[in-house]
């Protein structure tokens, strides 16, 4: 397959292919679902813009940095919409993440000041307490599966910072449980037509069942944080008297879709991003190694609070790598909302756009040796020569992750607190391939063994 130049009616010369292996009826589903990373990492060597199928939908590929920024920067003409958000709106609804370009801006402007800086200052101390529990939780190499337990650590510091609720243990699993299997019947369900989605078959029902579960333990978390009252200032209280953001306060249904979105948002993220630190950690000695020397020097044992963030930045920079090699949400999608030229490809409105991290993320030009662990890319000097827009892993323009800077001081204080007193074995029968069918990028088996320092 070679590549074709096109002039871009928007900027530069940039090339366009189409990926080869489409099946007859699954296009590239298949390789989505079996090899997701090999499969999107091969895609930059048809050019800047692929074209790639979904079943029988085409779907094109931004392959070039300044071609996926111009996606998200324009997200009128780029709207979210396409096989992958169409499918999660079941889960969703009209939330955040999910709501089109003519929601957006006041939603946007309701939730903003839940992510305040001072706000976040508050959340590290709740953030600090979570973290400390679970690290006064575990015994000598007593194993634990790593996404289950860093998953639970997010949902509890999500609900108890934005919607000042608790969550006991088996609500937590049960969340885990329902949007595990919820997502995973996402993929496939881009592909299966509408109606075999809507026979009485027991996959089906499951699915719903699923649904109806999470739906339930929203309006529960919900009732707690209202009759806790609203004074105490979450998320909830913003969103019903819209005072901050000066707009028109959110109905129940959108606060219920809000909510479903911060609990998967805030959980899966950074559950996957912990897991995959350790990982590579316990791959990395001299990395490891490198992270104990800072973490002791800062905080001698002690757990990690918001004033030691800026002394932190080898354990800041652990976790951007970490983020850079598995960027949790790897498959995210858009639609056109009018005709636009892309790398002189003309799309009619109504096409899809597919986008991934891993693609730019990967690319060896961009980032030399790309399949190294090097957090030390992240340092101020090497990171400035960085061409822009090539770290997306959470995302970029209007839809940019809100959560960025709340995940970030999250991962970097769970990070250094829990290195700080234990050294994670990796049990060796893990297996980190991704699962199968799953909307986040997260190992398939990946069980800790914790060591006292
Ligand atoms: C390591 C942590 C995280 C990563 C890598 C991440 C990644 C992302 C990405 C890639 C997007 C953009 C999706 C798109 O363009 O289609 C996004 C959006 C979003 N994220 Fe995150 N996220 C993280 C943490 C969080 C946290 C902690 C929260 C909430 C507490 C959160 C809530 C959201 C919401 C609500 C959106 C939609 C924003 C909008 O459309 O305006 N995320 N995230």
């Amino acid at each position: 397959m070679t590549a074709q130049k096109h002039q871009s009616s928007i900027t530069g010369n940039f090339t366009t292919g189409r990926a080869p292996g489409a099946l007859p009826l699954i296009g590239h589903a298949g390789h989505l679902m079996r090899r997701p990373i090999k499969f999107l990492e091969s895609l930059s060597t048809y050019g800047d813009l692929v074209e790639i199928r979904l079943g029988t939908q085409q779907a094109y590929v931004p392959c070039h940095p300044e071609l996926l920024r111009q996606v998200l920067t324009d997200d009128r003409t780029f709207d979210k919409g396409g096989a992958i958000i169409e499918r999660i709106r079941n889960l969703l609804g009209n939330g955040l993440g999910t709501c089109p370009h003519r929601d957006h801006r006041r939603q946007r402007r309701l939730m903003q000041p839940a992510f305040s800086k001072a706000r976040l200052e508050q959340y590290a101390e709740v953030m600090k307490r979570e973290i400390t529990a679970l690290c006064e939780s575990w015994q000598e190499a007593q194993e634990f599966d790593a996404f289950a337990v860093l998953y639970g650590l997010g949902l509890r510091v999500v609900v108890r910072t934005l919607l000042s609720s608790e969550l006991d243990d088996p609500t937590v699993e049960q969340i885990r449980h329902s949007f595990e299997r919820a997502l995973q019947e996402l993929l496939p369900r881009m592909v299966i037509p509408q109606q075999m989605q809507e026979l009485p078959l027991p996959v089906n029902r499951r699915y719903r069942q699923d649904l109806q579960d999470l739906d339930d333990v929203v309006d529960r978390i919900i009732a707690d944080c209202r009759s806790a009252g609203l004074e105490q200032g979450g998320l909830l209280a913003t969103l019903t008297d819209g005072h901050e953001g000066s707009a028109i306060p959110m109905d129940d249904s959108e606060i219920h879709d809000q909510v479903i979105t911060m609990l998967l948002g805030g959980s899966e993220s950074t559950g996957t991003t912990l897991s995959w630190a350790f990982y590579l950690l316990s791959q990395h000695p001299e990395i490891e190694m490198r992270l104990h020397e800072e973490v002791d020097a800062v905080l001698g044992g002690r757990p990690a609070e918001w004033n030691d963030l800026p002394n932190l930045p080898f354990t800041h920079s652990v976790i951007t790598e970490t983020l850079r090699l598995y960027p949790p949400g790897w498959l995210l999608s858009r639609i056109t909302t009018e005709e636009v030229e892309l790398a002189g490809t003309r799309m009619p409105p109504g096409t899809t756009i597919i986008f991934s991290p891993h693609v730019i993320q990967r690319q060896d030009d961009i980032y030399g040796r790309p399949e190294a662990f090097d957090p030390d890319r992240w340092s101020p000097d090497r990171a400035a020569d960085l061409p822009r827009a090539t770290f997306v892993s959470f995302g970029g323009g209007a839809r940019k992750c809100i959560g960025d800077t709340f995940g970030e001081i999250q991962s970097t204080l769970a990070l250094s607190t829990i290195a700080a007193r234990w050294k994670m074995e990796c049990a060796p029968d893990a297996d980190v391939r991704p699962v199968a069918f799953d909307f986040a990028y997260r190992p398939r088996r990946l069980i800790l063994r914790p060591h006292l320092r």
